[in-house]
């Protein structure tokens, strides 16, 4: 049965109206809720006493419509009477502000008092659900994010440092101290990042940003233990959000979680626009199937528009279906709308679920019915088959970090160079695992290394392993500039990762926004293709590599942009420049076709990706426009959703329609 269902706070509506809802649910095809993720208070009304008469209610109203329930631990909304209790436990922002009551997210992480009470309340649930028949698992917190700079994180990080250096001496030797008279003689000595005026050492503030990151791994495994030891049968997950999100080393938030989970919302406040890129769907999607290798749920899929303070345009009809698919084209093997009924009260009022305030089913509940109703008829089929890449993208959360710290141009954004470089290969439906630079890479042909800024030697060696024996690397400007602690590397860049792309940085140019120039390929195999220098120019000086295209103006007209270099049984290609959408557009198709990787179907609008199970191949192809869409097909396949096997192999796809193929 595949997972379908909802975000649903039986807290606020009338007890009257549950019987309702879960009748509504169970006609829309749901199977499973997310409940109490933000009702501590009405769970823990005062200081110690506990009360799930409510829920207990809610739940049996539920699974008398055989709807199952995940809990969700309420640690991101304290209740008031417990913050009052502890003024120490609100979160410092980095401008030296602490926060009030009255939003969410508003804890320190690592507040012993906070970490007390969240023991208290996830045991007392756990106690309590434990062997209940509806639960199936939890989500711990909600979207856990912001760093604090208060007073017990100060000390905390100094304790932290005090793990992560043999000594005093040597993290001093590798922050480098001695500049500015930076030494530190004690732990105590060492500033928050947020303190210092403007401009902390690079090495301070990476490393600041790690613990700040430990701190929500370890707040989540005091959660996390508990619930192991108390509901060893339910799973445990926690919501994330996306490619987008980079306060939190993903990687290591998932570790310890039976797998991922996060929230999918394309038209927010915060993205006023018409326009939907399905590409930032698809790289969210496929950068947290990533973060474990495995498939993910979608714990907040879209149910209407957006919006806390503005209202986003609504979501047009299709797409609310559309988007769905989407993810689960991608690997999702649950999915659950946010929220059920849209509230008429509080911050989220304008944020609206698959019914409005009024709780009328209407156009938006009628879509996801249609979906339920496909689901319940081909979920089986799709439940746990995999998504298999030929292609994967690095993605550092050091790197992220250090460019957060030091940006190198202004115009230089890790994430937009990231998502170029993905869309580009999106635009021709290549699929993407997005993974970690530690991770195994035997399984593709080509790896892409976007703005690979610190460069361990474990990096270098996965890297080199894998060209040695025959991939295609894709790396190029600022990658292998830093080593762990944030220090400049003293050899020529790209310092570890120089023998494998076979040329030297010979000096590096930033950019202002008028100084870009055409690139010329000379390259026999690219002659006519076009791109531009943008943003940063590495001058390069090719040691083993071939020149795949040069610069056209500056006093490095004629050097080297772009190198190609033939290492052991692969080969490395260093892209010095930014570039643009063109260059990318001229680049991917030459190395997918070197790398031997097949090129998807490069469909304009229609996004087609593949899951397997076993050896069938099930095909997604969504249309993302208004417009219908035709694809031709090499062969006949079985259309799930009418269970009928093709009559041609041209397929018409309607207006934000999608398609199941079996093959
Ligand atoms: C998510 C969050 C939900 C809700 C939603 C809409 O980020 O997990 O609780 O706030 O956004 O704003």
């Amino acid at each position: 049965m595949f997972n379908f269902g909802v975000d649903y706070y039986p807290e606020q509506w009338p007890s009257d109206r549950w019987a309702i809802d879960a009748r509504l649910m169970a006609e829309a095809g749901f199977n499973v809720v997310r409940l109490a993720e933000f009702a501590w208070a009405k769970m823990e009304p005062s200081n110690g006493h506990f009360d799930f008469s409510w829920l207990d209610e809610a739940i049996s109203v539920l699974s008398a419509h055989d709807i199952h329930v995940i809990l969700g631990t309420p640690t991101a909304s304290p209740p008031a009477w417990l913050m009052a209790q502890y003024p120490d436990a609100f979160r410092v922002r980095g401008d030296g502000v602490r926060v009030t009551y009255g939003n969410r997210r508003e804890y320190c992480p690592n507040n012993p008092a906070y970490q007390e009470h969240s023991r208290r309340i996830v045991e007392a649930m756990a106690d309590h659900y434990a062997s209940h028949s509806a639960i199936i698992g939890w989500q711990i917190d909600n979207e856990f994010g912001e760093r604090c700079y208060c007073p017990v994180c100060l000390k905390a990080f100094q304790d932290w440092l005090g793990q992560r250096y043999d000594s005093l001496d040597s993290l001093n030797d590798k922050w480098g101290t001695t500049f500015w008279s930076h030494n530190y003689a004690n732990w105590s000595e060492i500033p928050s990042p947020a303190t210092t005026g403007h401009s902390p050492n690079p090495a301070l503030a990476l490393d600041y940003y790690r613990f700040c990151s430990d701190s929500y791994v370890a707040y989540q495994q005091i959660q996390i233990d508990i619930l192991r030891d108390k509901c060893p049968q339910h799973f445990i997950t926690h919501n994330l959000m996306g490619f987008g999100y980079d306060k939190i080393n993903y990687f290591d938030l998932v570790q310890n979680l039976d797998f991922v989970s996060w929230d999918n919302y394309r038209r927010m406040q915060w993205t006023f626009q018409t326009h939907v890129d399905p590409a930032r769907a698809a790289l969210d999607a496929d950068t947290m199937r990533g973060l474990k290798g495995k498939n993910f749920w979608v714990m907040e899929q879209q149910a209407g528009s957006g919006g806390w303070e503005v209202v986003s345009v609504a979501p047009r009809p299709g797409e609310l279906r559309l988007w769905a698919y989407q993810s689960i084209a991608h690997g999702a093997d649950g999915i659950l709308f946010f929220r059920w009924r849209t509230a008429r009260y509080g911050t989220e009022q304008y944020w609206h679920g698959l019914l409005d305030h009024d709780a009328t089913p209407g156009r938006r509940y009628q879509e996801i019915k249609q979906m339920g109703a496909e689901l319940k008829a081909i979920g089986d089929k799709i439940l746990g088959s995999t998504v298999k890449p030929p292609v994967a993208m690095l993605l550092s959360y050091d790197s992220r970090f250090a460019f957060e710290v030091q940006a190198n141009n202004p115009d230089l954004h890790y994430s937009n160079y990231f998502y170029q470089i993905y869309r580009g290969l999106h635009d021709l439906n290549v699929s993407v695992d997005v993974i970690a630079p530690t991770d195994d890479l035997s399984a593709y042909k080509l790896v892409v290394a976007p703005l690979l800024h610190i460069v361990t030697p474990q990096i270098a060696a996965n890297l080199e392993s894998f060209v040695k024996n025959g991939g295609t690397l894709l790396t190029g400007l600022r990658s292998g500039v830093k080593d762990e602690d944030n220090a400049v590397v003293n050899t020529r860049l790209p310092g570890l990762l120089s023998s494998i792309v076979g040329i030297q940085v010979e000096e590096y140019d930033s950019l202002t926004p008028d100084m870009g120039r055409a690139l010329q390929f000379v390259l026999p195999e690219l002659e006519g293709c076009i791109g531009n220098a943008a943003v940063w120019c590495d001058i390069l000086a090719p040691i083993q590599a071939e020149t795949v295209a040069v610069y056209t103006s500056n006093y490095y007209a004629g050097k080297p942009a772009i190198t190609q270099n033939r290492y052991g049984n692969g080969r490395a290609i260093y892209v010095g420049t930014v570039g643009d959408g063109n260059l990318y557009a001229s680049l991917l198709p030459w190395l997918l076709h070197n790398s031997g990787v097949n090129e998807g179907f490069p469909a304009l609008g229609l996004e087609i990706t593949e899951r397997w199970q076993g050896d069938k191949r099930l095909l997604f192809i969504l249309n993302h426009t208004e417009m219908p869409q035709e694809i031709k097909l090499e062969t006949l396949a079985m259309d799930l959703f009418n269970d009928l096997e093709n009559d041609s192999n041209s397929l018409l796809i309607q207006p934000r329609d999608v398609r199941i193929l079996e093959i």
